[in-house]
């Protein structure tokens, strides 16, 4: 019997696929894991106000707190390290993970981006960006991936993906809706379990589901 997962989940916005989360525990559809705490770099990100909801422990730490980023790594990272956890989630937190913290966490930090990797990832793709990056190219099949943070910008071992239609007269809105409906909101949970139920190993950079 493996231990239960003890997980950080890191947010800055809406904190909808925190939302998806703690249903999917709720639910049982994620099995031997819980959340001990939400972080976000935001204090108006309605994540927290989600995780207080359900009395799960959650605080901001903002890089406006501190005179310069070194300060709000290091802070970010002790306080992270203080809750003992063996996943850290970014569930849409859209600041980028210093590489020290990448080290003490290797193959132990998944992200979820909202597209098929590679396309349509990497610097300046993020949130909205993403999906106007997509009508833009004119491609017909989108989606979302479920990855192992590396030292790259999207770079890491991708665990699970799913593609998503793209309809002629989206917006990035709708399209954006669609991609976390259909795809991110199904797969990050998943991911979590299959990690949880010690499903996920990565070999020679790339990951073997059992
Ligand atoms: C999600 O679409 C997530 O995939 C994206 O931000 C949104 C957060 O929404 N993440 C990125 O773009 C990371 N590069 P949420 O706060 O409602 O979960």
């Amino acid at each position: 019997m493996l231990d239960k997962l003890k997980i950080a989940v890191l947010v800055s916005g809406g904190g909808t696929n925190l939302q998806a989360i703690m249903d999917a525990m709720d639910s049982g559809s994620i099995t031997n894991a819980e959340i001990k705490v939400v972080i976000s770099n935001n204090k108006n990100a309605y994540a927290l106000e989600r995780a207080a909801g359900k009395g799960i422990e959650h605080l901001c730490i903002s890089p406006k707190d501190y005179p310069d980023r070194t300060a709000f790594n290091e802070a970010f990272l002790e306080k992270l390290n203080s809750y003992q956890v063996d996943l850290v989630v970014l569930a849409g937190f859209l600041v980028v993970i210093p590489p020290e913290m990448i080290a003490q966490y290797k193959n132990r930090i998944i992200n979820i981006h909202p597209s098929l990797i590679p396309s349509f990832c990497g610097t300046g793709y993020y949130g909205l960006k993403v999906h106007e990056g997509v009508l833009s190219r004119g491609v017909k099949v989108t989606g979302a991936t479920v990855h192992f943070v590396d030292e790259g910008t999207d770079t890491g071992p991708i665990i699970l993906q799913k593609a998503v239609a793209v309809e002629q007269d989206d917006t990035p809105e709708v399209l954006q809706r669609r991609v976390m409906e259909q795809a991110e909101w199904k797969i990050l949970p998943e991911a979590i379990n299959l990690i949880a139920n010690g499903k996920v190993t990565v070999v020679g950079g790339k990951v073997r589901i059992q």
